[in-house]
């Protein structure tokens, strides 16, 4: 059985925003998922729906299996238990999320106390002990926010999230607001404690390149779906799906100097998630669109070992290998 199992999830704001349209994902224990794209596509909406964060009068459809267990269906009593033992977000903005009147070390033990895993005594303790995790001195515990720098700020979120020993840690955007330095030993620290303890990790970023550096699969989303997946460095160096090939491209890399000097973009916006294009929804960007992706929406399927893609020219490729035909189920799951 799968650590996380989303299976065709949908999510539509009261207003009528269709944020997250048919997302399956899927996570083993100790694997890492990144999840890639433009603002607005639906990544923060779907580490909230993955945990019932959102807002009340959002519809949200489909399944989300945590170790087998449907999130969606579950009882009030049994998602509290689940949100910081089963699996914990370090949210986006996690920096401003610190309550400026407590002290952190309280902070931390906040979780332990709620999900009664140690006495007052014990959740200080192991609160200084988490600190010791994340590379701050256990005396810290005693400082408030306005004491630590941003990337000390972020050491304490991830101590937070890993309070409870959760199976699944989902962090949105965990080091966006960081200078590289310090982004690269939140990262380094990230992946450190994901091995040592087996959990899964979701990691969210509009950044491909730190996304193809930390994480086994990637999935890039545009416009409320999954458009390709699989193994991270494959996506990121040579994307099946236009638009993923159009994110990655937008990063220069290391060791080749006229992508530094010429990064490519991509012109125009997202399409608002109340109107969305008839068709492919990223026809109207797309550089490579056919006459008929105004009018025929593109399912995921198979891109290669491991690999999916939602892309008319991905269906004519594989339709043209030998033994291309693409079962409709098989199109359908993006990570197995
Ligand atoms: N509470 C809300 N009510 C209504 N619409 C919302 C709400 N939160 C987000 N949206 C809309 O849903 C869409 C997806 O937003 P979301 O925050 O999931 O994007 P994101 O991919 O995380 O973007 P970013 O990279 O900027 O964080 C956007 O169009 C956004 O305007
Ligand atoms: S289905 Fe058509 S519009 Fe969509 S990405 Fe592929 S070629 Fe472009
Ligand atoms: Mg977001």
């Amino acid at each position: 059985m799968s650590l996380l199992d989303v299976r065709d999830l949908t999510v539509t704001y009261a207003g009528g925003a269709a944020a997250v349209r048919g997302v399956d994902l899927g996570l083993e224990a100790g694997q890492k998922l990144g999840i890639a794209g433009e603002s607005g596509c639906g990544k923060s909406t779907l580490a909230l729906a993955l945990l019932r964060l959102l807002p009340s009068g959002t519809r949200i459809g489909g399944e989300i299996l945590l170790d087998g267990e449907d999130v969606l269906t579950m009882k009030w009593g049994r998602l509290r238990a689940v949100r910081w033992a089963g699996a914990s977000i370090v949210f986006q903005g996690a920096m401003h999320s610190l309550n400026p009147v407590h002290r952190i070390g309280d902070q931390i033990a906040e979780p332990l106390l709620l999900h009664r895993k140690a006495t007052p005594a014990g959740a200080r303790r192991k609160a200084g002990e988490l600190l010791e995790q994340v590379g701050l001195p256990a005396a810290r515990a005693a400082d408030h926010p306005h004491e630590l720098s941003g990337g000390q700020r972020q050491r304490v979120m991830i101590a937070m999230a890993l309070a409870c020993d959760p199976m699944l840690i989902v962090a949105d955007e965990p080091t966006t607001a960081l200078d590289v330095m310090i982004q690269a030993q939140i990262l380094r620290l990230i992946e450190q404690l994901v091995a040592d303890q087996d959990v899964g990790l979701i990691m969210i970023s509009h950044d491909l390149a730190v996304l193809a550096d930390t994480c086994d699969r990637l999935a890039v989303m545009y416009a409320g779906r999954v458009v390709e997946e699989g193994p991270a460095r494959q996506v990121y160096e040579d994307a099946r799906h236009p638009y993923a090939r159009a994110l990655s491209a937008a990063f220069p890399r290391i060791g080749d100097p006229a992508s530094r000097f010429a990064p490519r973009g991509l012109a125009g916006d997202p399409p608002d998630p109340s109107a969305l294009p008839a068709g492919c929804t990223f026809h109207p960007r797309c550089p490579v669109a056919l006459e008929s992706c105004a009018v025929d929406d593109q399912p995921l399927r198979v891109a290669g070992p491991e690999r999916r893609a939602a892309c008319v020219r991905v269906a004519q490729d594989a339709a043209e290998e030998p033994g291309g035909h693409v079962p409709p189920e098989e199109a359908r799951r993006t990570t197995s």
